[in-house]
């Protein structure tokens, strides 16, 4: 997918919030080696950077459109484009992050058991991953996309949502982890703006299906998920629209 670093800052606030809550629990005090997983435009790697300013850190991504983002930040990080399905390297690190990124890979017993084995001894795994897929934000999308006017140039991009539940995280982690740190938060998002649930999703899940169509039928498809999400989150009486996101946290340490 081609990711549009400006349509995704457009939230960058409320992206960013989960990552510190995430960052707040890792329990090193001096990781030698860091990799963030999924770095996007580095906006979280910096932060990382901040905490710990004499590890070496890697902002490892797919996307050359956000990776270019995050070279023209900071210097001292190491950047590399590369799938994170394919991510296999033969050193190990204090710390292994990834916020809101590892729910784009499938498989995750799999991909879990080998980033696990990524830790360094006395390291952690640190994760944040959406687990809202059920909200209508979500739904709407699907059910558009499966049906008749578009499932045909759609149905192949819809996949199975990859995240599982905590206590299936806790049943792959336990069984090798030193200490496990597992939450949940349903943070309540005020947004503003025109119908900005349709701008959020447009960031991140709806931007692979509009690219997919011809510019007619996305147009049709695009106005049709923004009447139908504007519905089922109506504006408050003071213009604001709350969207309720609930997000799935993990600590492993090893
Ligand atoms: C929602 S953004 C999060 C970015 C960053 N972690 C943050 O918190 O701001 C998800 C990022 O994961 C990257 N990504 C998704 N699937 C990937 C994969 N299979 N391999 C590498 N990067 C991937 C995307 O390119 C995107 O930059």
């Amino acid at each position: 997918m081609s990711w549009d670093p400006q349509q995704y800052a457009r939230f960058a606030g409320q992206r960013l919030r989960p990552a510190l809550d995430l960052i707040a629990r890792i329990p090193i005090e001096h990781p030698r080696t860091v990799v963030d997983l999924g770095c996007g435009t580095g906006n979280v790697t910096k932060i990382l950077r901040a905490r710990w300013p004499r590890a070496g850190i890697t902002g490892v991504d797919g996307s050359p459109q956000m990776l270019a983002e995050a070279r023209k930040a900071e210097a001292n990080i190491g950047w590399e484009q590369i799938d994170i399905a394919a991510w296999n390297p033969a050193a190990q690190f204090d710390l292994v992050f990834s916020n809101a990124a590892l729910h784009w890979l499938d498989d995750h017993p799999a991909l879990f058991a080998r980033l696990s084995g990524k830790v360094a001894a006395g390291g952690a795994l640190a994760v944040q991953l959406p687990r809202n897929f059920g909200a209508p934000s979500h739904a709407v999308m699907h059910e558009l996309a499966s049906s008749p006017p578009w499932r045909d140039a759609l149905a192949t991009l819809l996949r199975p949502q990859p995240v599982l539940s905590p206590e299936a995280y806790y049943g792959l982690l336990a069984p090798n982890a030193r200490s496990l740190d597992i939450w949940e938060t349903e943070y309540l998002q005020i947004l503003e703006g025109e119908n900005p649930v349709a701008e959020w999703t447009k960031g991140t899940w709806l931007a692979p299906l509009l690219a997919a169509l011809a510019p007619g039928a996305r147009a049709a498809f695009e106005s049709e998920y923004r009447r139908r999400v504007a519905q089922a989150y109506p504006r408050q009486p003071d213009g604001k629209t709350l969207f309720p996101f609930r997000r799935l946290f993990i600590v492993a340490g090893f």
